[in-house]
């Protein structure tokens, strides 16, 4: 564990790019949106004026709307498509993308705040932090849920943090390819092919970047306009716990009628979720907003309401019958998708693979509802994954090998936060 603890502040070290953290050099050059949330818990172990320094330099690219944008372009870099000049958010101060990802930043500030040594400085970060989070969580509630359903739409599946999930196969296949620029991938220059999203889905997501910057982002349009519109639930799984922890510090900084607005998202977001929930699967699925179907896929995203702490106990049971049979079909667990689809694909990013970050979500999870037992399992998975194959972006669940991205500041962060 020394050895690994060491190679994980090693790599947060070298990721350190002057007060933001890349995710993998070569591959992800630039500050990503929940990647940094998730990175500033590991830096907290090491130095908590370091951690909240990487969420202030996210904060520092906050559109006016309210938006937080899921890439921060803050230097140039060669090895990164699409760059700041295929998205073109020139009126911007700083480069960036035009879309989001999932709120984790609240939920980061929260156990800064209330584990930190430095008493002081936390008090500080976490007042200078509250009206940005707020404007944020606030921009959900508008430019993403006009129509006051309780659940947020995705609008792109690079926002949903899970970009080739098989539950945007449907969605994205309806989504027709415009005549686009001619372009070249960079992603395949640093990972095999097999690890990635393919060609298809590619050209989509650039029709998609094109599309959103033909209006300029404008958030009042883009819901109307996106011909992907997804109910995710990592997102809105990451949002209402996000909401419950703004709302506990809303009370701390003695914010009670912020603290009684947000209570009104979490009621409507509260009753809305159950509209996922598949009894007969025993597993919550996204939907389609566009056709108003559930999307068949059982991926693990539909475990995370757990980590929301929105599942019922009667839910939360059916969700952890799921995971162990899930987790009996592989040798290290949690599979980001069904093991037992006809199209389980072990390697190929979010279609399989074992994710670090989602493991600690769903284990916190299993945790706050009782499944002890479980959790640990999961926990031991992670720890063996990490200790035999190294810290890599994402795993094999069924040899265990390290796939993607390798030395990837997240799930560095998550061996020093949770597994150390
Ligand atoms: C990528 O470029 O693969 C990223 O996931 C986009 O956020």
């Amino acid at each position: 564990l020394k050895n690994l603890l060491e190679l994980s502040k090693q790599i947060l070290t070298e990721n350190d790019r002057g007060g933001y953290t890349i995710p993998a050099k070569g591959l992800y050059p630039y500050q990503w949106n929940w990647d940094s949330a998730l990175v500033a818990l590991g830096w907290a172990t090491l130095d908590e004026g370091r951690a909240w320094q990487e969420l202030e330099m996210l904060f520092s690219a906050q559109w006016e709307d309210g938006l937080v944008p899921h890439i921060v372009f803050h230097k140039p870099s060669p090895t990164y498509f699409p760059g700041p000049e295929i998205w073109g958010t020139v009126e911007q101060p700083m480069g960036t993308t035009g879309i989001t990802q999932p709120p984790v930043a609240a939920i980061t500030v929260r156990k800064l705040y209330e584990e930190g040594v430095n008493k002081e400085l936390a008090m500080q970060k976490a007042k200078e932090l509250f009206p940005k989070l707020l404007a944020w969580h606030r921009w959900f509630q508008t430019a993403r849920d006009p129509h006051g359903t309780g659940l947020v739409a995705t609008l792109h599946p690079w926002e949903s943090g899970m970009d080739n999930s098989p539950a945007w196969d449907e969605p994205l296949h309806n989504v027709p390819v415009d005549p686009i620029p001619p372009y070249v991938r960079k992603d395949l220059g640093h990972v095999d092919s097999a690890m990635r999203p393919k060609q298809e889905e590619y050209d989509r997501f650039l029709t998609l970047v094109y599309r959103f910057r033909a209006v300029n982002y404008d958030c009042t349009k883009l819901y109307f306009l996106s011909p992907f519109r997804v109910t995710d639930l990592c997102t809105n799984a990451v949002l209402y716990r996000a909401n419950l922890d703004l709302r506990w510090l809303a009370t701390e900084l003695g914010e009670n009628e912020i603290a009684e607005e947000i209570d009104g998202w979490v009621e409507k977001a509260h009753k809305a979720f159950d509209t996922l929930y598949d009894a007969e699967a025993g597993m919550y699925k996204s939907k389609d907003q566009l056709t108003g179907k559930l999307l068949a896929a059982k991926t693990s995203a539909g475990f995370l309401p757990l980590f929301a702490r929105v599942a019922s106990a009667e839910q939360a049971a059916a969700l952890a019958a799921t995971l162990e049979r899930w987790l009996d079909c592989v040798k290290s667990g949690i599979p980001s998708y069904d093991p037992e689809a006809a199209n389980f694909e072990p390697l190929r990013y979010w279609r399989g693979p074992v994710w670090a970050i989602i493991n600690w979500m769903i284990t916190d999870g299993l945790r706050a509802y009782g499944y002890e037992d479980l959790a640990c399992r999961v926990e031991a998975d992670t720890y063996e994954l990490l200790v035999s194959h190294g810290i890599s972006e994402y795993y094999n669940p069924v040899t265990g090998a390290a796939a993607g991205g390798k030395l990837f500041s997240w799930t560095a962060a998550m061996c020093l936060a949770w597994l150390s």
